[in-house]
């Protein structure tokens, strides 16, 4: 008797525990946006994947005490691991666990109803239908004829598989990123990311970072195109950012590069990376002059540096800020016939940073937009 009211307990335990549909299920239908996804950071976030990651929490003092606190953004689908957190046993990632293996899931994402604002770190609140997936299907053509066809109504869906519900603003406005996205602050209560975010109908996190690009986004309906689910970056397809760099040569006496940042937010948002300036001269084929400008964020302490976790104020700041314009002027007078080219990119990680983690590999110059003059 005892037995079996136990056994009932433990099993409405695991059915109300957060469960989410794991991403090969959606690779059946969603064949290509699956491929692209797994090329993501967001399936590349966990420590096993992402070895910066992994060696940021080896050395982070939550890895001492064996709780992995990351979780709530890198791994959002582990539950075991969250339950763990919320009862301040150790809580550590295995690397076999299945919430680990699905990273962020395309089910947590689109199960995503709403998000919560917090000081220190928002949070996202996820419907509990398992099935039941928010999208906005406004610009998908072919979609409305397929569903007139299965006899399905347009704001449900012809899916064999889920319901999707395409009223959630979020899906729409791009709020959906912000829930991981948005802010966090250390320990000592110190902002140490932002991203800001710009009401805009024309360009959000999703227009920019997810475009729409070739082939169908499920196997039933031939459509065009689909949003892209590698979610460019700093490591994913940086070439479809490349756009929203401009850079324009100013009328000056010294050599003056404009660079405009489009985006809504400051370039780079990670405070491990550097941007960079570089500018080559060239005259009759010879190269005549080389300069270079970084630009970066240094967090620190009593006015010294120190890791972002124990940071309590900004030491310096001259990376480009949202919708900045930035004139760079270097020392030189350009001559007639001189071939200018400049070029703008990074540093994933910071070089001084990555020699002392023993990261090098990560610190190779990437280019974001090269122009010639
Ligand atoms: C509030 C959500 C959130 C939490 C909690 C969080 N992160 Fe992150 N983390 C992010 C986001 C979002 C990015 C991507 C930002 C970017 O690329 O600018 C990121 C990126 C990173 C990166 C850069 C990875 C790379 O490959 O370049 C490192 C390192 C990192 N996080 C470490 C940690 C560690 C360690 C913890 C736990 C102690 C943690 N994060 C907790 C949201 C979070
Ligand atoms: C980080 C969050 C996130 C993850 C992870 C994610 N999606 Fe999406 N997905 C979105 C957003 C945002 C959109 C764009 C808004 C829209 O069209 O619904 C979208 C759009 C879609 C669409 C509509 C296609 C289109 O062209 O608009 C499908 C289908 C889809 N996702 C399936 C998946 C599948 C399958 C996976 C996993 C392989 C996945 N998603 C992972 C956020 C995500
Ligand atoms: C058995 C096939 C099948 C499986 C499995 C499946 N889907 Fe779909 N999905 C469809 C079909 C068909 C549509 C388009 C029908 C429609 O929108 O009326 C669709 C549409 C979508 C859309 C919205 C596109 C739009 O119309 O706005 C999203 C988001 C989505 N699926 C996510 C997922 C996720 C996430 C998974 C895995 C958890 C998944 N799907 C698994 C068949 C499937
Ligand atoms: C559940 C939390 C979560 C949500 C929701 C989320 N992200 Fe992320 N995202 C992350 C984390 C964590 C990383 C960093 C992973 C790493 O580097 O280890 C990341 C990385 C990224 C990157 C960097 C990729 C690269 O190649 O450098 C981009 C771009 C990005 N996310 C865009 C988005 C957009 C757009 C949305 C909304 C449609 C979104 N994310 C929603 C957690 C999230
Ligand atoms: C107008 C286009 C645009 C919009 C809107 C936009 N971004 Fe970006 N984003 C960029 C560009 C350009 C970069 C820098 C190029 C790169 O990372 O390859 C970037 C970089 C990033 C990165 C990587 C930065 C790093 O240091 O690792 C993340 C994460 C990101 N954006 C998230 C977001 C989120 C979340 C939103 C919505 C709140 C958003 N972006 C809105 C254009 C945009």
């Amino acid at each position: 008797m005892k037995k079996s009211f136990l056994l009932i307990l433990m099993l409405t335990i695991s059915i109300l525990a957060e469960e989410y549909t794991a991403n090969k299920v959606c690779k059946a239908c969603h064949p290509l946006i699956y491929k692209e996804f797994v090329s993501s950071m967001h399936f590349k976030s966990t420590i096993f994947r992402d070895k910066i990651h992994g060696k940021i929490f080896s050395i982070h003092p939550l890895s001492k005490k064996e709780r992995y606190q990351c979780a709530k953004c890198h791994t959002p689908t582990d539950n075991d691991l969250l339950k763990k957190l919320k009862s301040s046993q150790k809580a550590m990632p295995k690397s076999d666990d299945k919430g680990q293996l699905e990273a962020i899931s395309c089910a947590y994402c689109h199960r995503i109803k709403d998000i919560k604002e917090h000081a220190k770190m928002n949070q996202n609140i996820i419907n509990d239908k398992k099935r039941y997936f928010y999208a906005n299907d406004k610009d998908i053509e072919g979609v409305k004829e397929y569903r007139i066809k299965k006899g399905v109504f347009v704001s449900t869906s012809g899916s064999p598989y889920h319901t999707i519900d395409t009223t959630n603003e979020l899906f729409k406005n791009g709020k959906v990123c912000l829930g991981c996205h948005s802010h966090k602050r250390n320990q000592k209560d110190f902002l140490i990311c932002k991203t800001q975010f710009e009401d805009n109908t024309k360009e959000n996190c999703i227009t920019c970072h997810m475009p729409k690009v070739a082939g169908s986004f499920v196997n039933h309906i031939d459509t065009k195109t689909h949003r892209y689910h590698g979610f460019s970056g700093v490591y994913n397809t940086p070439e479809f950012l490349s756009k929203y760099i401009e850079l324009s040569i100013e009328n000056n006496k010294f050599l003056t590069i404009k660079i405009k940042n489009r985006a809504p937010h400051d370039i780079f948002l990670h405070p491990m990376r550097v941007a960079v300036l570089k500018v080559t001269i060239t005259n009759k084929g010879k190269k005549i002059a080389e300069f270079e400008k970084r630009f970066l964020k240094i967090f620190g302490k009593n006015g010294k540096k120190v890791p972002l976790w124990e940071a309590t104020e900004i030491l310096k700041d001259t990376m480009l800020k949202a919708n900045e314009s930035k004139n760079v002027t270097f020392k030189y007078i350009p001559k007639e016939k001189d071939v200018i080219k400049a070029e703008f990119g990074y540093y994933p990680l910071n070089p001084v940073l990555a020699k002392k983690l023993d990261l090098e590999e990560f610190s190779d110059f990437k280019i974001l937009r090269t122009v010639i003059f």
